[in-house]
């Protein structure tokens, strides 16, 4: 009795008849999601259940820069998790990601992100006992995120996926949303400009007719294992096959946390890109959290006026 408590899944799986094992790794075999919040800024995580899906513990809170909760998942759990920034107390607003909750605190109460916002999405105990998950910017950009899975059982393509990248400052123009002067999110094309090509609509409805859009490539070559588009799916989608499976869902992962995928995934990060922002720009440096536009502004923007100062003093005789 005492090795079943130890390892329930596998244990009672070898043990126990099929149908009886099947019926007890729902119950046996607990998922979660430990959500952590690696960026200098704090962020209100956000979570909406697919229909049909009971609800986690939670529909939104505040994680502080450092922490990090876990929530359970119940066996079967659809739905999306995503990060709210730049949020104001009070009437609880928040500049990307909002949900608008009808408590009027930081729960999301069954709303969903208002976009532009980067989304974690989760199908548990999915066609053939899997999970599916992937990170998506079909609807926009707003923070850097990272889904890891721990703990599962071999099987699928089991890989860290996510957007690592920061951005919003690299947003093409018409695509950007400012907050106060300060690029906080990038739109998706469909958002932007609305139209069935971007937005795979009507004679855009299927694979073959809406493809990748300059737009669309930009999300892309940032990252490349990120969904970028609605028909997305070849490079997007990951699986895990079941156990006691933990999705470390992270807020502004260093880039250290980099891993392979299986033989033809994408990279995590492109190590190419230039126009990653912040710390980012050195892939491999030793901290890769992403810093709040605007201090990196003040930072540049004090740089430059210093230069001008000790020049015109150089100069001046
Ligand atoms: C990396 O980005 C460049 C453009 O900067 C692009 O040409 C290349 O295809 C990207 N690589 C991947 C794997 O997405």
């Amino acid at each position: 009795m005492a090795a079943a408590a130890a390892a329930p899944c596998r244990h009672l799986s070898l043990v126990l008849v099929v149908a009886l094992a099947v019926s007890v790794r729902g119950v046996w075999c607990s998922k979660s999601f430990t959500i952590a919040n690696n960026c200098e800024y704090t962020v209100w995580p956000g979570i909406l259940s697919g229909a049909g899906s009971p609800e986690l513990g939670s529909t939104g809170f505040e994680l502080a820069p450092g922490q990090s909760q876990t929530l359970p998942a119940p066996a079967g759990w659809s739905g999306r998790l995503w990060g709210r920034t730049l949020c104001a107390t009070g009437k609880f607003a928040c500049a990307t990601g909002d949900c608008a909750g009808s408590s009027g605190g930081p729960g999301c109460d069954g709303n969903n992100a208002a976009p532009p916002a980067t989304l974690a999405e989760f199908t548990l105990d999915g066609s053939g006992g899997m999970d599916f998950y992937d990170v998506s910017l079909v609807d926009g950009y707003n923070l850097p995120v990272l889904v890891a899975p721990q703990g599962a059982a071999a099987g699928g393509n089991c890989a860290p996926t996510g957007c690592l990248a920061d951005l919003n400052d690299a947003c093409p123009a018409d695509l950007r949303v400012t907050s106060s002067g300060d690029a906080v999110a990038c739109k998706s094309a469909c958002e932007a400009f609305g139209s069935a090509q971007y937005c795979c609509d009507g004679a855009y409805g299927s694979p073959s007719t809406c493809r990748p859009s300059a737009y669309s490539e930009f999300f892309k070559n940032a990252c490349p294992r990120a969904y970028s588009y609605a028909y997305d799916d070849a490079t997007s989608t990951f699986t895990c096959a079941g156990a006691d499976t933990t999705y470390a869902i992270t807020f502004c992962p260093s880039t250290e946390s980099v891993k392979s995928g299986a033989p033809g995934d994408p990279p995590l990060v492109n190590g190419t890109m230039a126009y990653t922002a912040g710390d980012q720009q050195q892939l491999g440096a030793a901290t890769a959290a992403a810093r709040p536009p605007s201090r990196l502004l003040v930072l540049v923007g004090g740089v430059a006026v210093f230069l001008a100062l000790a020049g015109g003093r150089l100069i001046t005789p």
